[in-house]
């Protein structure tokens, strides 16, 4: 498997391309939050002021971040500004939650990907991972 290949393929066909929002990527990403939402109730209360038609680009940008520092191995100025706003002292984003995150952004690919199968799981899993340590570690540090 190229995991690359089988990851960037899913998320065209899921997302579309690029960073500007595609219909495909608008339901994506709604869907994502109707599962994450019901996760856990720490969730949806800390989007309680929260525009979430604004917040569907504002995660697509950040996914954005976390694909470049799988691909790149260094933090933008962005994946910095996003652990500074994520950590305990800002949004106060407990590193169990990533975990939820992740869980969730795999169960939305699992339901819309109509060629999901399980090295495709594996694939996006390598690739949000590096990110999402990166944001749990600055959790406290
Ligand atoms: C790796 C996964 C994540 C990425 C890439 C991500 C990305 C982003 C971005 C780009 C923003 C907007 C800009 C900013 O505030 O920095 C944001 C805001 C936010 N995120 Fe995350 N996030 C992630 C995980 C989480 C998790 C696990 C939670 C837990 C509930 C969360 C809760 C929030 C909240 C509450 C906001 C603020 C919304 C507002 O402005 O009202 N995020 N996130």
């Amino acid at each position: 498997m190229n995991l690359e290949e089988t990851f960037g393929s899913s998320y065209q066909r899921v997302i579309g391309q690029g960073v500007g929002i595609t219909e495909r990527g608008q339901s994506f990403f709604t869907r994502f939050y109707e599962i994450f939402f019901n996760k856990s109730e720490k969730i949806p209360e800390k989007f309680k002021n929260t525009d979430m038609d604004q917040q569907v680009h504002m995660l697509q940008k950040g996914m954005y971040q976390l694909i470049t520092f799988y691909l790149l191995k260094t933090d933008s100025d962005q994946l910095q500004a996003i652990a500074k706003s994520h950590d305990k002292l800002h949004l106060d984003i407990e590193p169990e939650l990533y975990d939820v995150w992740l869980a969730s952004l795999l169960q939305t690919v699992e339901e819309l990907d109509p060629e999901y199968h399980a090295e495709l799981r594996l694939a996006w899993e390598v690739v949000m991972t590096p990110g999402i340590l990166y944001l749990k570690y600055h959790y406290d540090n």
